[in-house]
């Protein structure tokens, strides 16, 4: 069962209208978000390119909830220093494209913020196991990274119980990101998830209040 609080809900803004960014998370914000999901990919980690630190400093701007960085990216190192100074809360690596996990972690505590380590698919929980004292923050990928609107993988439900039973009664947070909707967002909620990161299922609706609360109920 997920940790005893609320569930929160992160807004992917890579579903949202770029076109009006800032009015995007403005909405979102008003509607209940909890935090604001900023999905950061290279064209190498994954083969889409989305966008930089500026659009954190673009997001800093016009709200004060927690930005929440995903970055699908290679060599994540390089660019730890540019996210946190643009004004990032947390900073989630992927486990997949870091030689050195322990070490990046610790890097990204040492500039003050949250240190999250996300895990594709294919990769068992096990990768964290000797880097819980390091982070704040797992994020178990529930679709392939690389795109918004895919679907619900659904072995996730057994992984997301098996990173729970990893974290025990640390204060991690686990978060889960991909195909998130009305219909698997209980089952991840049941399995263990405290976090919700939804791109479509929130900025492709009508009405981001009722999106929004839909996933919580
Ligand atoms: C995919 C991203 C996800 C994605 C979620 O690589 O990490 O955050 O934006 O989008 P939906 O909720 O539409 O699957
Ligand atoms: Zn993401």
């Amino acid at each position: 069962m997920k940790q005893e609080g609320k569930t929160l809900i992160a807004p992917s803004i890579l579903a949202a209208d770029w076109g009006k960014f800032a009015e995007e998370i403005k909405a979102v914000q008003s509607a209940g978000a909890d935090w604001i999901h900023i999905d950061v990919m290279d064209g190498h980690f994954v083969p889409p390119i989305t966008f930089g630190a500026q659009i954190v400093e673009a997001a800093r701007k016009v709200t004060n909830l927690p930005l929440d960085v995903h970055l699908m990216i290679e060599r994540p190192d390089l660019q730890l220093e540019n996210f946190a100074r643009a004004g990032a809360d947390s900073i989630t690596v992927h486990a997949e494209a870091c030689q050195h996990l322990h070490r990046t972690l610790q890097a990204i505590r040492a500039l003050g913020k949250k240190a999250g380590v996300a895990l594709n698919p294919a990769t068992p929980v096990s990768v964290v196991a000797q880097v819980l004292d390091d982070i704040d923050l797992l994020l178990i990928m529930t679709v392939n990274p690389g795109w918004g609107g895919q679907k619900y993988i659904a072995h996730s439900d057994q992984k997301i119980r098996e990173a729970r039973q990893l974290l025990g009664t640390r204060k991690i947070q686990l978060e889960v990101d991909g195909g998130i909707n009305h219909q698997t967002a209980p089952r991840a909620l049941s399995a263990g998830a405290d976090i919700l990161v939804a791109g479509t299922s929130v900025f492709r609706e009508p009405d981001y209040r009722a999106a929004i609360s839909n996933l919580r109920s």
